[in-house]
């Protein structure tokens, strides 16, 4: 495989993936397709924009003109989409343009794929990105102590429940591309991983938006109770999961990618202010004052956690990054790089966060 489209490589995930592959892989074409959202920022790509094997696209994925042009120009044979609309919150209040990018620019790309590829499946895969939130929520019943905090987990069998705007919108998304690879023949694999964090995350997901708040002394807005549990994955964990699994997943297969880290929002909190305080050398527990209890989430899932046995018994694949040591990496990652987080905050985010805490 040489020519490989990437889209949503502006964005978190995406970013990590196209580094990844840039630097992995000089013997292939890299293409980043993305529509530079609020949420895509080529300043995330600086130290591979010039290399030789590395082109970006500007362009909509629901623009289905454009991309069979791009699949043409650039002969693609592979495709990693990370392309979406990805935060639960905006999906609550816009559900509209999440069911267009992520199911309809999902098919768009799908189709594009088909046509150019023209029924000649060789050295041909479409790799979809998506979430554990497919699954919808599982129980809280074991509360106490240390995780797991229950006694079921998702795994690929789990059947698809999902509850927001947002993972129904990632489960339509994965229901077509299984259609394409049973109806057509396409070489297609999707995944559905947990929550990720690190460096280049949007700060309007939990831990970056915590750091930041935590930097400025404001105020830490925790849904509910915060008892809700996530599975945490540091994303340069993820990213060599989809290169391992681009490479050698089982084609027509799917995987679930997690860190085996189950977490409280509320114990995360407490985290980071202990590690954003120390590094700032503020006394302990400066910031606890922070905490604000606010309204739930509408559908709050109350619990995910990833079973990955799978990936790590067929491919060998294990989270590398051990939680405690990954935020600090991260929280350090954010001190360091105010100027990055002083643009994204400005503008549109700053008008979204203004009107959803007014
Ligand atoms: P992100 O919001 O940081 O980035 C999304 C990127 O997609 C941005 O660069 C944006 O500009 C681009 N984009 C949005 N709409 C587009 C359109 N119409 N055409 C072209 N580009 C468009 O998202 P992320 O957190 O990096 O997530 C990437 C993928 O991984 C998503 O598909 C998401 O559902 C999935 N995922 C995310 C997580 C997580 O914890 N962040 C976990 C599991 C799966
Ligand atoms: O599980 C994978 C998913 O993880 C991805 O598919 C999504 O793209 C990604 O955004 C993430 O979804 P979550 O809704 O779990 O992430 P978020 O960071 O928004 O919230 C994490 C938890 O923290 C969740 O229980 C809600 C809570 N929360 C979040 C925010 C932003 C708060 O209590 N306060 C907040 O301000």
């Amino acid at each position: 495989m040489k020519n490989v489209l990437i889209t949503g490589g502006a964005g978190f995930i995406g970013s990590h993936v196209v580094r990844l592959f840039v630097n992995k892989y000089p013997e292939y074409r890299i293409v980043n397709l993305d529509a530079l959202t609020y949420a895509g920022n080529l300043a995330n790509l600086r130290d591979v924009e010039d290399a030789p094997n590395y082109s970006f696209v500007k362009a909509d994925i629901c623009d289905f003109e454009t991309l069979c042009r791009i699949f043409v120009q650039y002969d693609i044979d592979g495709v990693i989409h990370l392309a979406a609309e990805s935060h639960v919150d905006r999906s609550i209040k816009d559900p509209f343009t999440f069911a267009r990018t992520n199911v309809m620019g999902t098919l768009s790309l799908l189709e594009a794929a088909r046509r150019h590829w023209g029924g000649d499946w060789e050295g041909k895969l479409f790799y979809h990105i998506s979430t554990d939130e497919v699954y919808g929520a599982l129980e809280l019943d074991q509360p106490e102590g240390c995780a797991p905090y229950g006694s079921d987990f998702f795994r690929e069998s789990t059947k698809y429940a999902p509850h927001s705007p947002y993972s129904a919108s990632k489960a339509g998304s994965d229901h077509f591309v299984r259609a394409y690879h049973d109806t057509y023949g396409m070489p297609a694999l999707v995944t559905n991983c947990s929550n990720n964090y690190g460096p280049y995350q949007f700060p309007e997901k939990l831990i970056p938006l915590f750091i930041n708040n935590i930097c400025k002394s404001k105020p830490l807005p925790i849904y509910g109770k915060g008892e809700n549990v996530r599975d945490w994955l540091y994303v340069e964990d993820h990213a060599r999961a989809i290169d391992l699994i681009f490479h050698r997943g089982r084609v027509g297969d799917t995987y679930n990618i997690g860190g085996f880290n189950e977490w409280k929002n509320i114990d995360i909190v407490h985290l980071l202010i202990r590690t954003v305080d120390r590094l700032l050398h503020r006394p302990e527990g400066a910031s606890d004052h922070l905490i604000t209890y606010v309204t739930d989430r509408a559908g709050h899932d109350l619990r995910y956690a990833i079973d990955a046995t799978k990936l790590r018994n067929e491919l060998g694949w294990e989270p590398t990054v051990q939680f405690e040591l990954g935020i600090e990496k991260t929280v350090r990652w954010y001190l360091e790089n105010q100027e990055w987080l002083d643009t994204v905050t400005s503008g549109d985010y700053r008008r979204y966060y203004e009107e959803m805490y007014r």
